[in-house]
């Protein structure tokens, strides 16, 4: 498709706007890429989504991810207290900085919040990981990318999928650029550097291929009795094929400590604190399986081989499902989850790298600089 580059003579200013765990990670790529080109001058604003050092700092340090020039402390709170209160911030910040873009990635309430002030300011948006759909309109993340996409000027689609659910919707006045996926950037960081390997493995006392790794935060999982059950009675139950590490998230935690007896499945799990970059790249890539909600995760698992079972009724990742990486159970029930996790295994056939090459933060900036 034909580009509109921002026109700023030599240099170009891009105010990215970040909050909550994966967008840490996601952001290193273009971050890397822009301070390498010389002439792209990159913000970094960090909201405050998330703020505990292991949902937040620890990827600065893995990751070597520049400060952010502006952070706001705006966390927690229901979706539009949270959305609002990120929405007068950025604004402010906008106006100081007059960014030429403004960039956001992915789909949460600090993405929305970060498009929808810079598109009232007529400041050009830039949507990192467009045109992911899950055609379910009561998740919060559902909502947030239709909206940014709505009101973005570059959007920036991961893979064919998005495209194509892009051109259906006739997103109007905006440009899509298909480039790949930025995680893919971030965990190539990983499977090609092999001294970032950490000895989590070893201080959990697990073997590589012998054990599953689990992530769940999603709040139609957390907040949910019957599934949040459904969920932890099935990694419960799988430990007794293999142990299972669960890094848990606090909104996890949390619901986990209102509900006997889901601490009492959780007690049969190893759980661990949330974990930098590395340390999870580690433990994923010497998994026998994973099994999550998060959408980050089912890409990553693929990335380093490892197949996934997906714990939602629904993927934005369909090409991991139709390759034979991921799989969804049939119910979001006990022995749907169980049965496939007995299906999930390593397929067999062709690999079409639905993702990309691993480039996409430098295709990005070459769109962006015309
Ligand atoms: C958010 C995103 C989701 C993304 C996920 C990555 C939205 C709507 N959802 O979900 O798309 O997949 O981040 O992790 O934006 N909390 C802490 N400490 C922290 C962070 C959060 O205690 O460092 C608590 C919050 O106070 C809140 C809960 O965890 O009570 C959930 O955090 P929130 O940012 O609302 O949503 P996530 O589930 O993390």
């Amino acid at each position: 498709m034909k580009s509109s580059p921002v026109n700023r003579g030599s240099s170009m200013k891009i105010l990215t706007v970040i909050g909550a765990r994966p967008q840490f990670i996601k952001a290193i790529a273009l971050s890397v890429a822009a301070a390498r080109s010389g002439d792209v001058e990159e913000i970094l604003l960090h909201t405050g989504q998330h703020y505990d050092d292991n949902m937040s700092e620890v990827f600065f340090r893995d990751l070597g991810l520049p400060q952010p020039k502006y952070r706001f402390n705006i966390g927690g709170g229901s979706h539009g207290e949270m959305t609002g209160k990120q929405l007068i911030a950025i604004e402010e910040a906008l106006v100081q900085e007059k960014p030429d873009v403004l960039l956001v990635y992915g789909d949460t309430n600090s993405t929305l919040a970060g498009a929808l002030a810079a598109a009232k300011m007529h400041i050009p948006v830039a949507h990192v990981e467009a045109g992911l759909r899950s055609f379910n309109k009561r998740m919060p993340e559902e909502l947030n990318r239709i909206l940014t996409d709505h009101v973005s000027r570059w959007l920036f689609a991961p893979t064919q999928t998005a495209v194509d659910n892009l051109k259906r919707e006739a997103v109007s006045g905006a440009e899509v650029h298909l480039v790949g996926d930025v995680m893919y950037d971030v965990a190539k960081l990983f499977i090609d550097n092999p001294r970032h390997r950490t000895a989590i493995a070893e201080t959990l006392g697990v073997q590589r291929g012998k054990y599953a790794v689990a992530t769940i935060h999603r709040q139609e999982n957390t907040d949910v009795p019957e599934r949040l059950l459904a969920i932890l009675g099935a990694l419960a139950e799988h430990t007794k094929h293999q142990p299972v590490i669960l890094p848990i998230h606090p909104r996890t935690a949390k619901m986990v400590r209102q509900n006997p007896q889901a601490d009492a499945l959780l007690s049969q799990i190893t759980t661990i604190d949330p974990v930098g970059f590395f340390d999870m790249a580690t433990l994923l890539s010497g998994a026998a399986l994973a099994i999550t909600d998060s959408g980050g995760l089912q890409k990553e698992a693929y990335f380093h081989r490892v197949p996934c079972v997906t714990v939602r009724d629904e993927t934005e990742w369909v090409e991991l499902i139709d390759m034979g990486w991921n799989r969804l159970p049939e119910k979001l029930e006990k022995d749907s989850i169980l049965s496939a996790i007995t299906q999930a295994r390593i397929p067999e056939g062709p690999d079409p790298a639905p993702y990309g090459q691993g480039n996409a933060a430098d295709e990005i900036l070459k769109v962006l600089r015309g």
